[in-house]
């Protein structure tokens, strides 16, 4: 089948690189992920021991379910193909949607033809219950439809006077599957990557902004014969707006692949990459003429294991739109190995053993997984004199450590879900992945803690930059290309445990900065205590996103706890409003200014609006006060240890709560 990116001359290519890194091919398994005309699944199913095909659109999922799904033509095929060329031609939707016949007057195919197509399909589906020969003859009538239409190869236009081939008679011909073992799926590729395993992955993803779903629509129509609907479009006819059907009979229904939207591609293939996780080798096609550049695809592939790539010139795919007149195209195959190990195991195994024994484990209780600065441990017990006593649905946006939450789930408080969030997406992954993998998470940070030492502590923090100058770093990848999430999440327990007073902080271009803490013989292996945290996210959702959106849901008779980076404390302050405001507030790489913290107020009158119970801690800055002088403040004096010189730590430090209800018990002076 003639079509966009169809890999029939590259064969040779693919199978030299893949017998490049395999001897033998016979006792492996091979999944062409974007399997398309199903060319590359259907040439190696007799040289791999099983193939899969796969890809979104229904015509494709035909073709696989005949070359790659069947092992071999159903018996008695040529007696159905010569009674279905025998069929009288016959007027239906397909024929008045595609030939001359119909309103619209599409030339995809003349009338004749069309109603060929159109009768020999509405054989095929009642002989739905012999799988196989529907198979079979379906993706047969897709193939010899092709080779008479009246396009340049895409249905994406069609020739404005019927050229030579669509002229001709239409005949069914036969189109027999290869020999060998495969199966056929039609799924998104980037979701069912996650759970499929095997040997080789074969990645042909579209590599420009051509979309399939609309270049091959009319195929999507012979599949779908009686239930397509073509779409209207607003058109100016006599200067008047007027909807009616798009001039190549596009259809309602049509699939938009990432992949080929120039600002998600990236995204799609960094997402795929590392959902591929099930397989040992990728290889990828992709030309010089992509969306994506070869550095681009070079430092996503490079991230997750051993890179390098093999170039072709191959002659260029003609079309009639292409600006750009090069007769040859650069075709190039990149290729991941993976590494045997994970990158954090890896680099362990560099690491001596620790000099110190690990200190005799004690009972697991369940504790805030997380040290947070600002973390409300001290100060939570003379706080829930001030917290409502029951409590149906809890929203903690800013979580954090969040250790209101475990004091509460502790005491049997919320009687409903809870919705907790940060804008941190480590944090959040690893509390989701404490929640969902802490075996996973927690042998990796035991195996860690054997191994602590300054020299791994600067190269696990370092794993997503290189030294510049002297403590001068460049970002050298995302550390959600780099690691598995089991990775990230033990890391980042790792990094918060030892690290210079459980600060978190990040740079400009979101490094986590803050260099080791003083004492070296700090034992933060894991003795169930990461088990015991996950239980308490019982009816717990933990969400990468912004406070306003955690708190939109809340309604009547919720409780909001929201625990914001703290206006930094102005002694001169007079609570007048001067924006911008800079101290120890970066907690994200965004920061939170002065500007945000009317924002948050004026979300909070919306809360109260509602009638949701809300209760804010911050500082006391003139501003807070100020902002909130109509709502009951509680003050506290808490000693944060926030201050990095030591005779700084123990002054007294005033911290507000503000809350929107009355105390369930009178508050006692502070
Ligand atoms: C370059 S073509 C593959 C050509 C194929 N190797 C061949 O020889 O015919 C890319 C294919 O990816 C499919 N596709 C695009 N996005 C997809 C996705 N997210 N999941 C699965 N298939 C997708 C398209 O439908 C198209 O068939």
């Amino acid at each position: 089948m003639r079509y966009i990116g169809n890999k029939t001359k590259l064969l040779p290519f693919i199978e030299e690189s893949f017998l490049e890194y395999y001897d033998d091919l016979t006792e492996l398994s091979l999944c062409d992920l974007f399997a398309g005309t199903c060319t590359v699944a259907s040439h190696f199913k007799p040289k791999f021991k099983t193939v899969i095909a796969n890809d979104l659109e229904d015509y494709s999922k035909v073709l696989a379910d005949n070359y790659v799904a069947l092992p071999g033509p159903p018996a008695g095929y040529e007696a159905e193909i010569n009674r279905l060329n025998a069929l009288a031609p016959k007027t239906g939707a397909l024929s008045l949607a595609f030939t001359p016949e119909g309103t619209s007057g599409r030339m995809f195919f003349t009338t004749e033809n069309g109603r060929k197509i159109q009768a020999i399909r509405e054989e095929i589906e009642s002989l739905k219950q012999n799988r196989n020969m529907y198979n079979f003859l379906l993706c047969s009538l897709l193939e010899s439809a092709d080779t008479f239409s009246n396009t340049t190869g895409v249905y994406g236009a069609y020739l404005k006077k019927f050229g030579q081939r669509s002229r001709q008679l239409f005949e069914l011909k036969p189109y027999t599957p290869t020999t060998g073992h495969g199966f056929s799926l039609q799924e998104d590729a980037t979701e069912v990557v996650k759970i499929l395993q095997g040997d080789i992955l074969y990645l042909d993803p579209p590599y420009n902004n051509r979309q399939y779903g609309s270049n091959y629509h009319v195929l999507n129509c012979i599949v779908n014969y009686d239930s397509f609907k073509i779409k209207r479009v607003k058109k100016k006819i006599g200067g008047q707006n007027t909807l009616s059907e798009s001039q190549t009979g596009l259809t309602t229904e049509m699939n938009r692949s990432d992949f080929s939207i120039k600002k998600k591609a990236k995204d799609a293939l960094r997402k795929l990459i590392k959902n591929a996780a099930g397989f040992d080798t990728i290889f990828m096609s992709y030309n010089d003429e992509g969306i994506l550049s070869m550095e681009e695809v070079k430092q996503i592939f490079s991230s997750h294991g051993d890179y390098a790539v093999r170039t072709r010139v191959h002659k260029r795919y003609k079309s009639n739109n292409a600006g750009d007149q090069r007769k040859e195209t650069k075709e190039h195959i990149h290729v991941l190995t993976r590494k045997g190990k994970n990158k954090v195991e890896s680099i362990l195994d560099n690491y001596p053993n620790r000099v110190f024994k690990r200190k005799k484990l004690v009972d697991p209780i369940a504790a805030p997984v997380v040290q947070w600065v600002g973390g409300k441990r001290q100060l939570i017990d003379r706080y829930m004199r001030h917290i409502p006593e029951k409590i149906e649905n809890y929203y903690e946006p800013f979580m954090g450590g969040a250790a209101l939450f475990f004091k509460l789930q502790s005491l049997n408080r919320i009687s409903g879900a809870s919705y907790l969030s940060d804008m941190n997406r480590e944090l959040v992954l690893t509390c989701n992945m404490v929640i969902s993998h802490h075996k996973e998470v927690s042998d990796l940070l035991n195996k860690i803690n054997e191994k602590h030492s300054k020299e791994l502590y600067y190269e696990l923090r370092n794993i997503d930059r290189k030294e510049v100058g002297t403590k001068r770093y460049v970002k050298t990848g995302d550390i959600f290309d780099l690691l598995t999430d089991v990775e990230i999440a033990a890391r980042f327990l790792y990094l918060n445990k030892t690290c210079f007073n459980s600060i978190y902080r990040v740079n400009k271009d979101n490094l986590f900065n803050v260099p080791i803490g003083t004492s070296l013989k700090k034992d933060f292996g894991d003795n169930g205590r990461l088990h015991e945290a996950g239980k308490v996210f019982i009816d717990a959702s933990v969400s990468a996103e912004d406070y306003r959106t955690t708190i939109s849901a809340a309604k009547k008779g919720d409780f909001v706890y929201l625990d914001p980076p703290y206006e930094p404390v102005d002694k001169k302050g007079t609570g007048t409003i001067t924006l911008g405001g800079k101290s120890f507030t970066s907690y994200t790489v965004d920061g939170f200014s002065t500007a945000d913290q009317i924002t948050l107020k004026n979300q909070c009158d919306q809360l109260n609006k509602r009638g949701v119970k809300f209760a804010l801690s911050n500082s006391d800055a003139a501003v807070i006060l100020k902002l909130y002088e109509n709502y009951n403040i509680y003050k506290f004096d808490a000693n944060r240890n926030l201050n990095s010189k030591k005779e700084n730590r123990k002054k007294a430090a005033i911290e507000v709560l503000i809350t929107n209800y009355s105390s369930p018990q009178i508050p006692e002076s502070e």
